[in-house]
């Protein structure tokens, strides 16, 4: 594991990029696992900037999303579709039909985004990290084995999130459905983002602590190639 410290949010945007393009100059038709969340915002606003200046083209990738909501149509403006198209998709020129979410409520879903992916093998895995160390929506006790599931959101997760639905509790979808831990570990490398005080704990399980099913992202430890971009805040306790 890779570990990248940063001075800020910005600098790890562009040092996140950086491994990025490194990916895509070396292959242009990659296959591209992404993320929703603040985290990856600026790591979008990079790859859409050198895109427009410098014509980097994603016209041959394919990309898949770590995770979507159950219960809201894929054109609400909270479903992550909406969020990718409006924060990464629109602005590049990867073709709509490469695009993939996984979408659906049921065992069929998850086994035909799995299927999906093992046609493709995903080359670099973008991930944020949640303050308890979940990645994708793998809450802490996620088995190891997980593979694409459904999970029911956890009471803070909607708390939370509320505040995207009208601060209406009874708006905010109460299930997900999400590629596992086992399916994130199949990507041949992971870029891991974090920034902010608030998830210094998450990246000191990450970085240093004991691989347990409680902190999801520490078995990012036995993963061949990551690469972990943190800002000074959130490497304060890994110093
Ligand atoms: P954030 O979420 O990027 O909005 O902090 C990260 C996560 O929960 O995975």
């Amino acid at each position: 594991m890779e570990v990248i410290i940063c001075k800020d949010y910005d600098e790890a945007s562009a040092k996140a990029y950086e491994v990025m393009k490194e990916v895509i100059s070396a292959k242009d038709d990659a296959t591209l696992g992404l993320a929703t969340g603040s985290t990856p915002i600026g790591l979008y606003k990079n790859m859409i900037k050198d895109h427009k200046e410098n014509g980097v083209s994603y016209a041959k990738c394919h990309s898949f999303n770590l995770d979507e909501y159950v219960g809201i149509d894929r054109n609400h403006e909270q479903s992550y579709y909406t969020f990718m198209h409006e924060n990464l998709f629109n602005h590049i020129d990867i073709k709509e039909e490469n695009i993939n979410l996984p979408y659906g409520d049921d065992q069929a879903a998850c086994d035909a985004y799995e299927k999906a992916m093992d046609g493709y093998k995903i080359d670099i895995q973008v991930l944020g990290i949640g303050a308890n160390g979940h990645i994708g929506f793998n809450e802490p006790g996620t088995s190891f084995d997980s593979l694409t599931h459904i999970v029911d959101l956890q009471e803070k997760t909607i708390s939370d999130n509320a505040r995207f639905f009208n601060n209406d509790m009874n708006l905010v979808p109460k299930k997900a459905i999400t590629m596992g831990i086992a399916t994130i570990m199949k990507a041949k490398k992971v870029l891991l983002i974090a920034t902010g005080a608030n998830k210094a704990d998450a990246v000191y399980g990450l970085v240093k602590g004991e691989v347990t099913e409680s902190l999801p992202a520490s078995i990012l430890q036995r993963h061949p190639d990551v690469v972990v971009v943190v800002d000074e805040a959130a490497a304060s306790k890994i110093k």
